[in-house]
């Protein structure tokens, strides 16, 4: 017995530190990873103001190209960068510990993505996703809501999240659709953070994409109504209530005819 213990133990002291080989093995192969999962950040966080690939999305300071740094990239990114706070622009802080949405890993990601770029190494950035932007309660009216749909998904998601629910505020903060919606999408607000997405002011987004943009957020409010589940759970007991009352009826018009 005591024999059968022993080589457990030495079983043991075999596979435990093997085990840990192999774990650290497959985070090496998970690094290879790195670039794609930093390509998905990208998309989802930084497409917005500096276009596909870092090249930029206009002449308005906020739409710029960026130059990839390895040295300083990764404060930038974590703390934001305001070098010029007359140019009405500023890049956002994106580290959870200074109140954005980004972990230290995902940061990490990024570094790893934009080291690609011009390497003809860089992988794609991932579709948007459009799943998470249309919620099942958007009418189809077509392409336009489609289109306003993708737009949402690349330049406003990022920020004010699912259905404009918001993030985290005040950096990335819920957005509420007005008839003002569309003037403040084009023009911008005072926050270097919300920048002006309108072409007039050199950023990305032409009359057409804008009228785009605006069907989406419209369906919105137009369909809200509808998911309210009480509304729903009325509409059952009336037409329960209607069969009760139909059976009443049948019940007492059969008793009268038996009566007869
Ligand atoms: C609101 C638009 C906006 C978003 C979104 C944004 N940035 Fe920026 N970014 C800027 C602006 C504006 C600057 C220049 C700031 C300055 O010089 O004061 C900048 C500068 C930078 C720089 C410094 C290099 C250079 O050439 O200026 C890097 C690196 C950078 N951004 C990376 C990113 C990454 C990565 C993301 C996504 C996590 C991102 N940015 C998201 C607006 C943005
Ligand atoms: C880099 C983050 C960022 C991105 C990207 C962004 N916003 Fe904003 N947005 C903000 C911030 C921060 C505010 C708050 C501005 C303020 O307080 O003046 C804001 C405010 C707004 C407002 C006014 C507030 C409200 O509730 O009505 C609207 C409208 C708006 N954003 C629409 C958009 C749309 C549409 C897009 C995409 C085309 C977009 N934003 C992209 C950060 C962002």
């Amino acid at each position: 017995m005591k024999r059968v213990m022993l080589v457990l133990a030495l079983l043991a002291a075999l596979v435990v530190p093997a085990r840990a080989a192999l774990a650290q093995g497959g985070e090496e192969q998970d690094d290879q990873e790195a670039p794609y999962r930093g390509a998905a950040v990208y998309a989802e966080f930084c497409q917005a103001c500096h276009g596909d690939q870092g090249q930029g999305r206009g002449e308005g300071p906020a739409f710029r190209a960026i130059t990839f740094d390895p040295e300083t990239a990764h404060d930038i990114i974590a703390d934001g960068l305001d070098r010029d706070s007359t140019d009405g622009a500023a890049m956002p802080p994106f580290a959870q510990l200074s109140g954005g949405l980004l972990t230290a890993r995902q940061i990490d990601d990024l570094l790893a993505y934009m080291a690609t770029w011009g390497t003809g190494q860089t992988p794609p950035l991932p579709a948007p996703n459009l799943d998470a932007v249309i919620a099942d309660y958007v009418p189809d009216e077509g392409g336009r809501l489609d289109a306003g749909a993708e737009i949402y998904a690349t330049s406003c998601y990022g920020c004010h999240g699912r259905s404009g629910l918001g993030r985290v505020p005040p950096n990335f903060p819920p957005l509420t659709v007005s008839n003002n919606t569309l003037a403040l999408t084009r023009d911008g607000t005072n926050n270097p953070f919300m920048p002006a997405f309108g072409a007039e002011h050199g950023g990305p987004l032409d009359d057409a994409a804008l009228d785009d943009l605006n069907a989406y957020l419209a369906s919105w409010t137009v369909a809200e109504p509808l998911e309210d589940p009480s509304s729903e759970g009325y509409g059952t007991l009336l037409i329960l209530m209607g069969i009760a009352a139909l059976l009443v009826v049948g019940g007492v018009t059969m008793a009268r005819e038996m009566d007869v």
